[in-house]
């Protein structure tokens, strides 16, 4: 059967479908799950159409379905782990960043997420063996901090060829939050040509809270935060892929997280996220990792060193 298109909704003929894809409802899902008074608002057309609209997606959108705990069990089988190259970190980890999962490094600048994740887009492209996933990377970035010589040392140090290396590692920049979610689209058309088992988001938050101001733009913010986060954790579980995503710690307080040392996202990234690490800097180019949270493990600490070769114990 093929997939269907919004031309499959009742009532939905190709202008409709024109302005609701102008609006950004591309997907039948999206449009199933949409609220009919903004669909109604950004697509400029009647409440009630919008309403028949809906119901009419519904209708045609794969919503899913329960699925049983065997068949959960024998997903969970194909689960792997990604070395975070120390020792001591992949204890905290019991063996490295699992896959299927979300993995989310908050901290203040300077604590090394961003060189964590370097390390993880070397170490993915390992062999299994070595406690890579033998797999190609996607990178978005969305503060431009991704640098190719940084890659190259920390392969050169691991007797890997840096341009092959290199090649395997595709980065997009995203220029704003919008653009970042249509990015996860693109990586799953991506995924379809290569295999991809980890896909690096740095950072998760950084656009979302620089365009969603203040205590009246927050409940927007975390909506669309939380969808963003269903579709990265979609993407882990159809590629058995790790989510690596980093997030700052406010250092104002924010408008509505007032501790200054809470990750900002808030409730939503850490409810989706299925490991949550801070990061901070110890003494002498130490950094420490914490486990805040996680489903099967207990919390804890590791020490670990970042150096020109990477991430070491
Ligand atoms: P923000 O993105 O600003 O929130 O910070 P971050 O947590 O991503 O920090 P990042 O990973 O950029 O860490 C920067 C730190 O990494 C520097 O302060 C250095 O301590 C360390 N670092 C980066 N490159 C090198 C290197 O080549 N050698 C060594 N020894 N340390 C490095
Ligand atoms: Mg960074």
């Amino acid at each position: 059967m093929a997939a269907k298109t919004l031309e499959d909704i009742p009532g939905v003929g190709p202008a409709i479908a024109e302005k609701l894809r102008e609006g950004g409802y591309t997907d039948l899902m999206v449009i199933a799950v949409a609220s009919p008074k903004d669909l109604a608002e950004t697509c400029e057309i009647g409440e009630k159409k919008a309403m028949d609209i809906i119901e009419g997606a519904k209708l045609c959108a794969d919503i899913g379905g329960f699925e049983t705990g065997d068949n959960i069990l024998e997903r969970r089988k194909a689960v792997t782990k990604l070395t975070t190259g120390s020792k001591a970190f992949n204890e905290l980890l019991n063996g490295g960043l699992e896959s299927q999962a979300i993995v989310e490094f908050f901290g203040e600048f300077g604590s090394c997420k961003t060189q964590v994740c370097f390390q993880l887009a070397v170490n993915a492209t390992l062999p299994e063996e070595k406690g890579g996933l033998d797999s190609d990377v996607i990178i978005i970035d969305t503060e431009n901090t991704f640098r190719p010589e940084r890659i190259i040392q920390m392969a050169n140090f691991l007797g890997v060829d840096p341009d092959y290396t290199l090649r395997r590692i595709h980065v997009a920049r995203a220029f704003n939050s919008q653009h970042q979610i249509l990015l996860v689209d693109k990586a799953l058309e991506l995924a379809q040509q290569k295999k991809i088992r980890l896909m690096i988001v740095d950072s998760l938050t950084s656009h979302f809270r620089a365009e969603y101001l203040g205590r009246g733009a927050l409940a927007e913010r975390q909506q669309i935060l939380n969808r963003h986060m269903h579709d990265l954790l979609n993407f882990a579980t159809l590629n058995n892929a790790v989510i690596a995503v980093t997030n700052q710690v406010a250092a104002k307080p924010d408008a509505f997280f007032g501790d200054p040392t809470r990750p900002i996202g808030g409730h939503i990234v850490g409810h989706t996220a299925t490991f949550r690490l801070y990061l901070r800097k110890g003494k002498g180019g130490k950094r420490i990792a914490r486990l805040i949270d996680s489903p099967n493990l207990p919390e804890g600490e590791a020490v670990f060193m970042v150096t020109e070769d990477g991430i070491k114990d």
